[in-house]
């Protein structure tokens, strides 16, 4: 595991969107792991600046809320859409998104493993980290979950989470997520957190310990995982 650290919040979006347009660079075909949530949007403007091809490109993303119409503002078929996808060329075929609309949504689950695995593995992981650890929605846990699966979101994660929405009762309390396995099966990782808020979690990948209560642990069994942060979030480093 390697760590940057950026002087603040720009500093890190830039770092995240330079190694990703490596990644296109070399491989114009590659697939790439998406993230959500707050922290992405810096990389994602910095890339649609770059004016990259990425016509060949494969998107899989993280996860989803359930239930949620992907209408909603705040599912993240919508975020992705305004943040990215609308700004870069990216072949809609070659966007996969798990549905928070499926009627089955463990035959949901079941079938996007099935994609991802198709496709073979990701090359390049984009994630972001929760103040509890989780990666995806894979929440914290007495046991890593390998399969994209149904979860039930904690507590802290729905509090964290419900800023966006008008009202707690809005949010769900499940997602559809990518499981451990998936993300621990890309070829590269890259890792980003700024803010304070997230110093304590963050110094909890540097002890080595891989614990399913802090679900991001398990990176630091992998063997190319690049943890991006700014200065705040390193403060505990
Ligand atoms: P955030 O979310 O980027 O909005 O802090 C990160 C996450 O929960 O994975």
């Amino acid at each position: 595991m390697r760590f940057i650290i950026c002087e603040d919040y720009e500093g890190m979006s830039k770092a995240a969107a330079d190694i990703l347009a490596a990644e296109v660079l070399l491989k114009p075909n590659c697939i790439l792991g998406l993230a959500t949530g707050s922290t992405p949007i810096g990389m994602y403007q910095e890339i649609a600046e770059k004016k990259l091809d990425l016509s060949h490109v494969t998107t899989f993303n993280l996860d989803e809320y359930y239930p949620i119409k992907s209408s909603n503002e705040e599912s993240y078929h919508y975020f992705m859409q305004e943040n990215f996808f609308s700004k870069v060329n990216v072949k809609k075929e070659n966007i996969h998104m798990l549905d928070g609309e499926a009627e089955d949504p463990q035959q949901e689950c079941d079938d996007y493993e099935r994609l991802i695995n198709k496709h073979g593995r990701i090359d390049l992981q984009v994630l972001g980290i929760g103040h509890n650890g989780h990666i995806g929605f894979n929440e914290p846990n007495s046991f890593f979950r390998a399969q994209t699966h149904i979860s039930n979101l904690t507590q802290r994660t729905i509090e964290a989470n419900s800023r966006f929405f008008e009202r707690i009762e809005d949010m769900p309390t499940k997602s559809l997520t990518m499981g451990v396995g998936s993300i621990m099966n890309s070829k590269t990782i890259v890792l980003l957190a700024s803010g304070k808020e997230k110093a304590a979690v963050i110094k909890e990948l540097q002890k080595n310990k891989v614990d399913p209560q802090i679900p991001a642990t398990i990176l630091t069994v992998h063997r190319d995982v690049i943890v991006i942060v700014d200065k705040e979030a390193a403060s505990l480093l």
